[in-house]
């Protein structure tokens, strides 16, 4: 078997998943918040793993929950269903859902499924996800989660820098060098501290899970943006993180500012570090493009680019002169709109 499928026969991966109450409680409140989109229907959980999710969407009423799940763990499945009672709606299929033939299920109203992965993509699980749309959900049925969301901001990283610079008094510096210059090379899975964040994130991709095709998936990012550091700082890299919001409108997310939860955060670091200050712009792209023999695999590559050279938003807080002078036009512009109104209901 596919040693992708194999590493989840390990139960301590099921045991991290689970214990990410973050996780599993957005799942949970997502469900129960849309029972009636689970009374009488019939769903599949793509990836059902250990069967939470299946479970959940029987407690809320659906009539059928096929639970597709590849590895062995589809056996637990079974079992987790008849200790909660719930044998007579979930049912197990030990199978790739790719291997299932579309003729032989019947179509489903719901998808649910927890599909990602490190930096959102990493695991290529979300393939499978849209595999099933495509040939399993009727065409008015309704994926849980909805839509998912890619973010990037430049942030520090004492690990990686200050760290070298002081170890019980002795400098080592040098050795911080040769150390950023291997972790640059391929992203780093750390907890960033949210003080370390220097921006907002910036949204690199916006994917509409109902529509959305494998191909569009292949190359996310690829655009230029302009982020606009909150602080002074130094710039030591690119956190990433994701979100997925749900059709109730709740939202899973995942960043510095949010709850930690398993799959951390994701960093580009930079060789060379720069001294930033408070509406400083920094220019950049990121993007992400599915490696060719490791499908499952995303490689990233960061570019930064020239502030003068790049679109910035508009309006845009950064210290240029020429968003400064666009920004101040666009609230004189505001100003005397809400003055204009103010008159009006005199
Ligand atoms: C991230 S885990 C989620 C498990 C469970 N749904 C949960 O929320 O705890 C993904 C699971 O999907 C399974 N999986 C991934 N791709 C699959 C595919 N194409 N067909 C069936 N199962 C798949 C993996 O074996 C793994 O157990
Ligand atoms: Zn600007």
């Amino acid at each position: 078997m596919d040693q992708y499928f194999k590493s989840y026969e390990e139960l301590d991966i099921h045991q991290l998943m689970l214990s990410d109450k973050t996780r599993v409680l957005a799942y949970k409140t997502a469900i129960f918040n849309s029972r009636e989109k689970f009374q009488g229907k019939i769903v599949m959980d793509v990836g059902a793993g250990s069967g939470i999710l299946s479970i959940f969407c029987a407690q809320v009423g659906a009539k059928k929950v096929y639970a597709v799940e590849a590895s062995m763990l589809a056996k637990s499945i079974e079992q987790v269903s008849i200790e909660n009672n719930m044998q007579d709606k979930v049912e197990a299929i030990h199978s790739k859902v790719e291997d299932i033939r579309p003729d032989s299920l019947e179509k489903v109203d719901v998808i649910v499924s927890e599909w990602m992965g490190f930096h959102l993509v990493h695991e290529g699980m979300l393939d499978s996800v849209l595999f099933a749309r495509d040939n399993f959900l009727h065409e008015d049925g309704l994926l849980f989660p909805s839509v998912a969301k890619l973010y990037a901001s430049p942030c520090q990283l004492p690990s990686m820098y200050e760290f070298w610079n002081n170890v019980c008094g002795v400098s080592m510096s040098c050795i911080g060098k040769e150390y950023r210059k291997m972790k640059s090379l391929k992203p780093e899975i750390l907890l960033l501290n949210q003080d370390d964040l220097l921006a907002e994130g910036k949204l690199l991709a916006w994917l509409d899970l109902k529509c959305v095709s494998v191909e569009e998936i292949d190359l996310l990012g690829g655009e230029d943006y302009v982020s606009v550091c909150e602080k002074d700082g130094r710039f030591q890299g690119m956190c990433i993180w994701f979100a997925v919001e749900f059709p109730d409108g709740s939202e899973l997310s995942t960043g510095p500012r949010d709850e930690a939860t398993h799959w951390k955060h994701t960093a580009v670091v930079l060789p060379e570090d720069m001294e930033v200050t408070r509406n400083e712009p920094i220019a950049f792209k990121l993007e992400f493009k599915r490696n060719e023999s490791h499908p499952r695999r995303y490689n990233m590559e960061l570019s930064l680019l020239d502030v003068e050279e790049v679109e910035h938003d508009v309006p845009c807080n950064c210290h240029m002169t020429k968003c400064i002078v666009t920004k101040k036009y666009i609230d004189d512009l505001d100003e005397r709109e809400s003055c204009a109104a103010e008159n009006n209901d005199l």
